[in-house]
């Protein structure tokens, strides 16, 4: 091993990424990489990219056009700037990074990142494509240090699933994350153990569908995302538990019963719907009818009255009519979401949408435009309705002002409070006085929340947070951004 080196990491897309990042960079940490935000004085560059949608990918040639100056202006100065591909773009590119952009000296799919050091090494002679699709990377990722894991703040990620085997017919995710994957319980256990260990209170479980959840539990009997929940419920310290992205199809009774039986799992629900046509739905592979998850919503809400729900939306999949498209808005009034995210159709090569009769681009936009605003109105509603109500909020960092705190709402809106920086990692009720545009502002409130959430063993708390976890959540605070707090999938 050379001396210290510089390491930048860049995440695009959902916050799997923003998870397989940071055990890139605890991976290479033994290898003697130190994680820097400045790209350019970066000895390592390494982009973890999207490819779920068409923007995605053109993001990432265009960036690589950037760092390949930065490599060029360190030559000039006599020091070797390595650039890696990783992520969803190089499982489905390959080699094709390398010919296109020639700067890049390493491509590496996301089943393969536990070889990264190996595959940083042997770039100094050549370059190096990795996308095997078959490793259980999982059981040999090195997991952070203690101080490392403190200082990424009070709520964490961990990844129980990977993959997809729904094919819906406009994805990627199948062919690029590969078969579905879960973890055993016992491993996540451990994980979230060890992070609650280190001041983490607030725990997502991450899988592109998670509810399809299967992993190994202690009897050697396959578990459900409900059992897994329960157990993971009873690791000291955690005080909030969610989870995301769910199929509809997924939805079983033990996940539902979870919702019922835990306060720690939190009362908000990312639920795709992709669209509210029947005909569209069948079209997209989607394996459910609009009835079905109008179902699935009414059994949550008997479970758990509470429920705040968010969803994805596509406009313009091909074949899509006026009549479809009302469906959607339709369904967006019937269900009353509190935040949504919509898209365009993105043809994906190699999928079987992409071969379909396409939507003429302008419609795609008119409707996009017409769907967000239905969007907006209900997540105004939402938000406005909670101005006065007391939540339990989790508060994890200094807020905007001087003497604030910034927390999140059960409901993952930030909520901005005067409050003494020793709160930082505890969930304290909170009465909300202003709604504003991106943040709801409130005040420590005398009497408890409308539901007080299980609080055991107050863990000590991490007082910063790293490059990735702030970009992470000031993104997150904005409404128009906050993709990336959920993961591309279901
Ligand atoms: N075009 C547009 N949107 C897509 N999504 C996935 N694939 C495509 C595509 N080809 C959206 C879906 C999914 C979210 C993560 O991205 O709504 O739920
Ligand atoms: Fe799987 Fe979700 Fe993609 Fe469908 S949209 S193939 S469920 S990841």
């Amino acid at each position: 091993m050379s001396g210290t080196r510089k390491l930048h990491i860049k995440s695009f897309g959902c916050q799997m990424n923003v998870y397989d990042s940071l055990r890139m960079a605890d991976t290479l940490a033994p290898h003697g990489f130190v994680e820097t935000a400045a790209a350019e004085e970066a000895d390592l560059v390494i982009l973890n990219t999207c490819h779920i949608r068409e923007k995605a990918a053109e993001k990432v040639y265009s960036e690589l056009g950037r760092i390949r100056k930065l490599k060029e202006a360190a030559a000039r100065e006599g020091r070797e700037v390595r650039i890696a591909v990783a992520g969803c773009v190089a499982q489905a590119e390959g080699e094709e990074i390398i010919r296109r952009a020639p700067a890049v000296d390493v491509v590496v799919g996301p089943q393969s990142y536990h070889r990264l050091p190996g595959l940083v090494a042997r770039a100094a002679r050549e370059r190096v494509v990795d996308t095997e699709l078959s490793a259980d990377k999982f059981d040999v990722l090195t997991p952070p240090s203690r101080d490392k894991t403190r200082a990424r703040g009070v709520a964490a990620f961990v990844t129980v699933q990977e993959g997809c085997d729904k094919f819906c017919t406009f994805c990627v995710v199948p062919y690029t994350r590969g078969v579905e994957l879960s973890r055993p319980v016992e491993r996540i256990v451990a994980e979230i153990e060890r992070l609650a260990d280190a001041g983490v209170r607030e725990i997502t479980l991450i899988g592109q569908n998670v509810n399809a959840y299967h992993g190994e539990g202690p009897d050697g009997r396959p578990w459900t995302l409900g059992e897994l929940i329960r157990r993971v419920s009873r690791v000291p310290g955690i005080a909030r538990l969610r989870y995301t992205t769910s199929h509809p199809r997924d939805m079983d009774a033990t996940l539902i019963a979870a919702h019922r039986d835990l306060a720690c799992l939190m009362p908000y629900l990312h639920l795709p719907l992709q669209s509210g046509s029947d005909r569209i739905l069948a079209a997209m592979n989607r394996r459910h009818t609009r009835g079905e998850y109008l179902d699935v919503i009414t059994r949550m809400r008997d479970a758990r009255p509470d429920v705040a729900l968010s969803s994805d939306f596509i406009v313009g999949f091909p074949g899509e009519s006026e009549e479809d498209f009302q469906a959607s808005l339709e369904m967006i009034d019937l269900v009353g979401y509190a935040g949504a995210f919509s898209f365009k159709y993105s043809p994906r090569p190699g999928t079987p949408a992409a071969a379909m009769e396409q939507v003429a681009e302008e419609v795609k936009a008119e409707r996009l435009q017409r769907l967000q605003r239905a969007i907006d109105r209900h997540q105004a509603k939402f938000n406005a309705a909670c101005h006065g109500r007391t939540f339990d909020v989790l508060f994890e960092k200094p807020g905007k002002r001087p003497g604030q705190l910034v927390g999140r709402s059960p409901y993952l809106q930030p909520v901005q409070v005067m409050a003494p920086a020793a709160l930082i990692g505890q969930v304290v009720p909170v009465t909300i006085t202003e709604v504003g545009t991106n943040s709801l502002f409130g005040a420590l409130a005398a009497a408890p929340a409308e539901h007080t959430e299980a609080q055991r063993d107050p863990a000590p708390v991490a007082r910063h947070d790293s490059s990735a976890n702030r970009a992470r959540r000031s993104g997150a605070a904005k409404p128009a951004e906050r993709n990336d707090i959920v993961v591309a999938g279901a």
